[in-house]
């Protein structure tokens, strides 16, 4: 049964921040006590710089860096030392220098074409997880201003794909430009817990769509998160919420 939808206001971008940074750790806290390990997927884009930095910043010395396993929940197809990467955002903000050995850092293998890098992380993510579900204990997750999340676009067919856990997608219409590496949602939806981190005023038209009691996933895709057995948070910033 999933928990009820909880949505989160902070009164500003730091204080959103600060929330988001010590949410994880607690999450990470929290798997680990129950099942030994965290497993993570990382959400691109700007918002969650702020949080990734604190959590490096202020829990570096606290975390259990050797029980994390961190994925990308989507990545552009560029090279993993591209600032447009992903990832190159996550160690540069978070990952640099925290012990967490680098085999339990999952890079999407961005040198392959689109369609076989999607296919490479899929069978990556279910050779880790074995025969258990491919269950995340925390997705955490950005919304475009088109309503989209992860790489799943509007009007874009991969926000359809109800078989595969990865799957590819041509640019939305918003920057970067370029062919993205995805979480579908029927992956997304198996977590434990999975939180959405929204700042600022270009936010609000997008998250009261968002959060309205008919909202049409057709043209907001992030309505098609609802964690099957878990928990759905939606964390934002006075400004993103109006
Ligand atoms: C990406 C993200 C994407 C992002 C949203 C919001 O690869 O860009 O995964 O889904 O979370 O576009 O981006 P901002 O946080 O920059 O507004």
């Amino acid at each position: 049964m999933a928990e009820e939808n909880q949505v989160i206001v902070l009164k500003d971008a730091a204080a959103l921040a600060q929330a988001a940074a010590e949410m994880v750790m607690r999450c990470a806290a929290d798997a680990i006590a129950r099942r030994g390990r965290f497993m993570i997927a990382l959400s691109g884009g700007s918002t969650p710089e702020a949080a990734y930095e604190i959590i490096h910043r202020t829990f570096a010395s606290q975390g259990n860096w050797a029980k994390w396993f961190i994925f990308l929940g989507d990545e552009r197809a560029v090279p993993t030392d591209d600032p447009r990467s992903n990832l190159a955002m996550a160690m540069r903000t978070m990952l640099h220098g925290l012990p967490i050995p680098p085999e339990q850092i999952f890079a999407v293998r961005t040198q392959l074409p689109p369609a076989d890098a999607a296919a490479d992380y899929e069978k990556r993510i279910k050779d880790f997880f074995g025969y258990a579900e491919p269950r995340f204990d925390l997705i955490l997750l950005g919304l475009g201003d088109d309503g989209h999340t992860a790489s799943l676009f509007p009007g874009l067919s991969a926000r359809h794909e109800q078989s595969k856990l990865v799957t590819f997608s041509p640019p939305g219409t918003l920057p970067p430009p370029v062919d993205r590496i995805t979480f579908t949602f029927p992956l997304i939806n198996l977590a434990r817990k999975v939180v959405f981190l929204m700042a600022g005023a270009k936010k609000k038209s997008v998250v009261r769509q968002l959060l309205a009691a008919d909202v049409n996933p057709e043209l907001i895709p992030a309505a098609n998160v609802h964690p099957v057995d878990g928990e759905l948070i939606y964390m934002m910033d006075q400004a993103a919420h109006g």
